[in-house]
């Protein structure tokens, strides 16, 4: 299982995690705004500077910093054949390490990158943004986005350890805060209705980030729990998607009409709608609903619906991950923590909820 270090020395706790796997070389992959914003933190971590952290010099050097794109059009196989050809030319071997320092692009790319180069190199995670510290960073999913597919090509492979630094919170934009809060509030709702209704009164418009990284704390530990248990996603780790059938539809429909939106606002948008036919399905309650209907919709607006777009919708949620035998499965709850995973959803259930969406 992956170490989980919730880090307030990240020079510190970076060290340790490096000596502790003795690597031949090391290598950085950050994209072009964790190279300016967040490489200058950790260039003073003293593995960098070529010291471990009793101050010994380390023979090995200082790290090789890899580059890429920063958004998610450049999850690419092209991105992850440079990224091969990088580690390759610039000598890694088996024994060399890969720390992804970055936001959820960095963390999938960098993770399969290095769980197939040369039959898997170890690999370390230090998330930037809140989405990833949540959720991309843990767990062991990696891949790319392949012909128009978000994650279509990937393993499951765990990061040796994954370094979470709250710190780097305090420079993240407000849209990627929220963003990655939706992820939060996804894991409140499988976990239990004191969690939900806790994330449902934090403020996010004037974020104590104190009482965030506590949060983010123990969002992580649901995370964790449910990935311990089912780690392949055969059953139980469905949970994680609550929200994301809908979300997924969402977020590739906007980028199909070229107005991209961040993937949490589409997983928030898509937590009201599938949590529309947790009330109507498996009695979730109606009030909490509601709350959580008025948190997003103050949260993150709306997705603008209009019923010409439904059959697109319809069709983006036949290609979701979680489908058997073609049938649209679905992840509903029947109370905060008590979860029903593949819950076939019909045609007619699914424009009944857009209906619903689209009218409130
Ligand atoms: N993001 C959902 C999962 O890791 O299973």
């Amino acid at each position: 299982m992956q170490d989980i270090i919730i880090s307030h020395n990240l020079h510190a706790d970076l060290a340790a995690v490096v000596e502790l796997q003795q690597p031949d070389r090391l290598f950085v992959l950050v994209d072009e705004t964790t190279r300016e914003q967040c490489l200058p933190l950790i260039e003073k971590a003293h593995f960098i500077e070529g010291t471990d952290a009793e101050g010994r010099p380390l023979a090995r050097g200082a790290a090789e910093i890899i580059t890429i794109g920063a958004t998610d059009e450049a999850k690419t196989l092209d991105t992850l054949a440079y990224v091969w050809q990088e580690l390759g030319q610039r000598g890694a071997t088996r024994h060399s390490m890969l720390l992804n320092l970055g936001g959820g692009m960095v963390t999938d790319l960098g993770g399969f990158a290095a769980a197939t180069f040369k039959r898997g190199i170890t690999f370390a995670n230090i998330p930037t943004t809140l989405l990833a510290m949540v959720d991309a960073s843990v767990g062991g999913k990696t891949g790319i986005n392949f012909r128009g597919l978000k994650n279509e090509i990937g393993v499951f492979r765990e990061a040796e350890a994954v370094i979470i630094n709250t710190d780097f919170l305090r420079t993240l934009d407000a849209q990627n805060l929220r963003s990655g809060y939706a992820e939060m509030l996804k894991h409140g709702l499988i976990s239990s209705a004191a969690d939900a209704a806790e994330l449902l009164a934090f403020d996010i418009f004037d974020v104590d980030y104190s009482a965030l990284a506590d949060l983010v704390a123990r969002s992580i530990k649901v995370k964790e729990r449910i990935v311990a248990e089912d780690p392949h996603e055969h059953g139980l780790r469905k949970a994680l998607n609550l929200g994301h059938t809908v979300g997924h539809a969402f977020e590739s429909l906007a980028l199909e009409q070229q107005h991209a939106v961040l993937h949490g606002y589409a997983v928030a948008w898509g937590l009201v709608c599938e949590l529309y036919l947790s009330v109507t399905r498996c009695g979730f309650p109606a009030e909490l609903f509601h709350q959580v209907e008025h948190f997003v919709s103050e949260t993150y607006g709306r997705f603008p619906l209009d019923c010409k777009l439904y059959d697109r919708l319809f069709e983006f949620m036949t290609h979701d991950k979680k489908n058997e035998a073609g049938r649209i499965n679905m992840t509903l709850l029947a109370v905060p923590g008590d979860i029903r995973i593949n819950q076939v959803a019909t045609r007619e259930d699914i424009f009944e909820m857009l209906d619903y969406y689209r009218e409130s």
